[in-house]
């Protein structure tokens, strides 16, 4: 069985852009794939992180990720920092890294300039994904758009450390949605939907109660043509909810321009908000009655040990080749 990998940042709630991207990715792969999934908190340390909301993001992640449908029999779903060998690898994976191709990356850019200082971890974030990624010998990673660069550096990474060591890691390859690899903005659908946009209105979470949702759908930002068609370069705001409506109900973009044809965009809003709030209640009710139940530490408790001893394996190579420590240990 192809292995695959991925992870998502115990930051804030989960976005309907985090659960187009990568959530709705998972389920649909887990039964075809050994998946293993992350709640990558190492990350989420980058940035500056209130240690009770940190470790409340954490657990609530962790039942979205159930909530979302994601299967603790099929999949193994585990805390980033439950398993040392993450940062242990981040560290060899930074040593091979320089500088220069860090800074090149856009998520730094973009941080860094709207910040007036930022942490050096933030810089060296991508070696640490690399480093998630290649302990499990990951053949395929499924995310959103805005991780490609980070995955063509770590593809770069570990054929630097086969060529430059021993051939211990796997090559992995990109996976992104044919529908929603970059779900925008409701208020200004030419920029990403973010956690951290401040205003609140651009923004469905996966927790926000159904009438919210209902409303900033309604009040989504779109144009003056009055017709309903899938232009996303000049019909932006349009083509977005296309699309998220596309990805939740499994309709075709052009089978819902059909549907839609000659509804207003009043009417036409409606109908997505009405299919987003369809998908999202049961994965609330699900979501509810998982937060606080034991079952949720027992899995990730079980995630975490079969996690360890994979990254253990892969860990222990790396060691080796590149000359760490002691032999036969
Ligand atoms: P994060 O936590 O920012 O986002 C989690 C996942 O959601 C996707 N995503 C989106 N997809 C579509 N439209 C959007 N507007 C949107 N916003 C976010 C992201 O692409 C991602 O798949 N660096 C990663 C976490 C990470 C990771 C890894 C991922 C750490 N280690 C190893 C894969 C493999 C991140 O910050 O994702």
């Amino acid at each position: 069985m192809k292995k695959i990998f991925s992870g998502v940042q115990p930051t804030g709630t989960v976005t309907l852009g985090n659960y187009i991207g990568a959530f709705k990715q998972f389920t649909e792969l887990q039964d075809e794939y050994d998946c293993i999934f992350c709640i990558v908190d190492l990350h989420a340390i980058t940035m500056p992180q209130d240690s009770k909301e940190l470790r409340k993001n954490i657990k609530s992640l962790a039942a979205l990720y159930l909530a979302a449908g994601i299967d603790p029999e099929k999949v193994t779903l585990f805390i980033q920092s439950e398993v040392p060998a993450h940062a242990q690898a981040g560290w060899m994976m930074q040593c091979i890294s320089t500088i220069g191709e860090l800074e090149r990356m856009t998520q730094y850019k973009d941080k860094s300039a709207k910040n007036e200082s930022v942490s050096s971890g933030l810089l060296t974030y991508p070696p640490l994904m690399a480093a998630d990624i290649l302990l499990y010998q990951t053949d395929i990673v499924p995310v959103g758009d805005d991780q490609k660069q980070h995955i063509e550096l770590t593809r770069d990474l570990a054929e630097r450390f086969n060529k430059r060591f021993k051939k211990v890691l796997t090559i992995p390859d990109i996976r992104i949605p044919k529908n929603g690899a970059r779900i925008m903005s409701l208020q200004d659908p030419a920029k990403k939907m973010s956690k951290s946009d401040l205003n609140k209105k651009a923004v469905v979470t996966l927790l926000d109660d159904l009438k919210t949702i209902e409303k900033k759908i309604k009040s989504a930002v779109t144009d003056s043509e009055g017709i309903v068609r899938f232009d996303p370069i000049n019909k932006a705001g349009i083509s977005n909810l296309l699309t998220i409506e596309a990805a939740l109900t499994g309709v075709s973009i052009e089978s819902l321009v059909a549907k839609y044809e000659g509804a207003g965009y009043g009417d036409f809003k409606a109908s997505v908000a009405k299919a987003v709030t369809e998908h999202i209640a049961p994965i609330q009710e699900r979501y509810k009655e998982l937060l606080d139940s034991e079952e949720l530490d027992a899995i990730l408790d079980r995630g975490a040990e079969k996690a360890a001893m994979l990254a253990n394996r892969t860990l222990k190579k790396m060691e080796d080749a590149m000359g760490l420590g002691r032999a036969n240990r």
